[in-house]
């Protein structure tokens, strides 16, 4: 498919959409000090780190720009440049030395910072001291790799060390907080609460890397920058929509946090939650934060809450047993032998508003499955009439848009087309957008840079809001506290689709689920 359009190209400069101006926002942050809490950890290295890297190439970054990484472990600043000089090269590009004299000398080691009482007040003066160095009048960006147990913590000695300016400051401080917020509706509360002791909420970033995914911003961009979509996009021509997020990964080193989530807090409470509003939405009054965040909280309250035995019903749970891609989950290492935890989670939701009434949205995720694909099928209803003479199959198959979120990023149109020949024979085709071919093989960002420069530049649209995490948890929180009461995960092969008793949940409907 071609990227040129047929519309005149003056025309669309002319009217430059408030869409467009959304998207458009490549500017260069205010000078800043960025403080991440967890900066030796795993997340620094893999992500954040190369991640400001790449914006450093890019010169998306100000000139006046340095980075604190504070953790438990001790070392000097050589010692951390050291260690980030290697993730680079092990997670990113390498940085040739001229690139490294210049970026290297604006990474710094936070030490002793968790030792004592006194340890947030040497922070400061570091920090101060940075500022002087570099020319940065006190902006501050901490981000809190860390686990939400820890969170509360360092906010409250960030508070009382004064490093938090409040919003009407004339120097900026903001939060970002990674995620898992919370364990359920009542710790994500919590959290909040902790959170808005010291910050106000347009200072509290929390995100979640999927919307940093830059086929899931041209979701929005799909829906509301196209007039043909609109109309078709409700309850009287859209007959179910799947959402799937296969990994092909299982455990790896990560017994410690996942043994205590599973799918279903580690998966469906973000990930694919957030992708359903972005579906599920309607057109906002505007593209600024809060009028986005608006329509998609609206979504998640519009989700009829599961409750009781419609769990059982409506819901499925597995954990991956030995299979042609590997040992079982209770094998993995750091794995409780007789853990209940579920890999696989899939979910039947029903969206009770105007637009949705009556169309189901089938959500699955699981680990160790045959592929790695984020997709988001929409099927629509079938034709309503056989075509009469001019072919031998019954039934048309019903069209189907599948938008391919990852890895192999684009869109496919399935459409019914007559088979050349001459009997009368039709079969589904495809009409197919792929990124790379469309955009001369240009690199997506990494979602990390996306939101990283987001959060620098104080724009929250792609961040969830309070009341959209605990939303989220709400919906989440009585499907956990079920399956934590009783029972066990039904288990399916590493490498098979999920277990059997997933299909049902689209079979009754006399649906499938549709394979990446
Ligand atoms: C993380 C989850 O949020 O997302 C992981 O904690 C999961 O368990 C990962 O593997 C998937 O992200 P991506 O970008 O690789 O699809």
């Amino acid at each position: 498919m071609s990227t040129a359009s047929p519309a005149a190209a003056g025309a669309r400069a002319a009217s430059a959409s408030p869409l467009r101006k959304a998207l458009s926002n490549v500017r260069v942050p205010q000078p800043l000090v960025m403080v991440i809490f967890g900066g030796t950890g795993d997340l620094a290295r893999r992500k954040l780190i190369p991640a400001l890297f790449r914006l450093w190439q890019q010169k998306l970054l100000p000139e006046a720009f340095a980075v604190v990484g504070v953790a438990r472990e001790q070392m000097d600043d050589e010692e951390y440049r050291r260690r980030a000089r290697a993730a680079l090269g092990e997670f990113a590009t390498a940085a040739t030395e001229e690139e490294w004299a210049d970026f290297g000398r604006r990474l710094f080691f936070g030490s002793h910072v968790f030792d004592d009482e006194e340890g947030f007040e040497r922070l400061r003066t570091q920090l101060q001291a940075i500022d002087q160095e570099f020319g940065i009048p006190g902006n501050r960006l901490f981000y809190y790799a860390v686990p939400p147990r820890v969170v509360d913590e360092i906010s409250r000695d960030l508070g009382k060390s004064g490093l938090i300016c409040p919003p009407d400051c004339p120097c900026w401080t903001r939060a970002i907080v990674e995620k898992p917020f919370g364990r359920d509706v009542a710790s994500a509360r919590e959290l909040n609460l902790a959170l808005l002791e010291v910050y106000d909420e347009r200072q509290i970033f929390r995100i979640d890397h999927y919307l940093g995914k830059e086929t899931l911003q041209n979701l929005m961009v799909f829906r509301f920058g196209n007039s043909v979509w609109e109309p078709l996009w409700t309850r009287s021509h859209i007959d179910h929509v799947q959402i799937t997020v296969a990994e092909t990964v299982g455990l790896e080193q990560r017994a410690d946090y996942y043994e205590k989530s599973g799918a279903l807090r580690d998966m469906v409470q973000s990930h694919l939650l957030q992708i359903l509003t972005l579906v599920a939405m309607e057109p906002p009054a505007s593209y600024d934060a809060d009028s986005v965040r608006n329509e998609k909280v609206k979504v998640l309250r519009s989700i009829r809450p599961l409750l009781g035995e419609d769990i059982d019903r409506e819901t499925v749970r597995g954990q991956y047993t030995a299979g042609e891609a590997g040992r079982g989950y209770r094998d993995e290492e750091g794995a409780a032998p007789d853990s209940r935890t579920e890999t696989y989670a899939a979910l039947r939701l029903q969206v009770e508003n105007w637009r949705w009434a009556g169309v189901p949205f089938y959500l699955r995720t699981g680990k160790r499955l045959p592929a790695k694909a984020t997709e988001v099928v929409v099927a629509f209803r079938p034709a309503p009439h056989p075509v009469m003479d001019l072919v031998e199959n019954d039934l048309p198959a019903p069209n189907a848009l599948v938008l391919r979120i990852q890895p192999r990023e684009g869109i496919s149109l399935f459409f019914e087309a007559k088979v050349p020949g001459l009997t009368g024979r039709m079969q589904p085709v495809s009409m197919d957008f792929d990124y790379a071919t469309a955009f001369g093989g240009a690199e997506s960002p990494e979602a990390y840079q996306r939101l990283l420069l987001d959060a620098m530049l104080g724009d929250a649209t792609l961040f969830a809001r309070r009341d959209e995490v605990e939303a989220a948890w709400t919906l989440v929180t009585p499907i956990l506290e079920r399956w934590e009461a009783g029972g066990e995960p039904e288990g399916y092969p590493a490498g098979s689709w999920g277990p059997e008793g997933a299909d049902p949940l689209m079979g009754e409907d006399k649906r499938g689920w549709h394979q990446p």
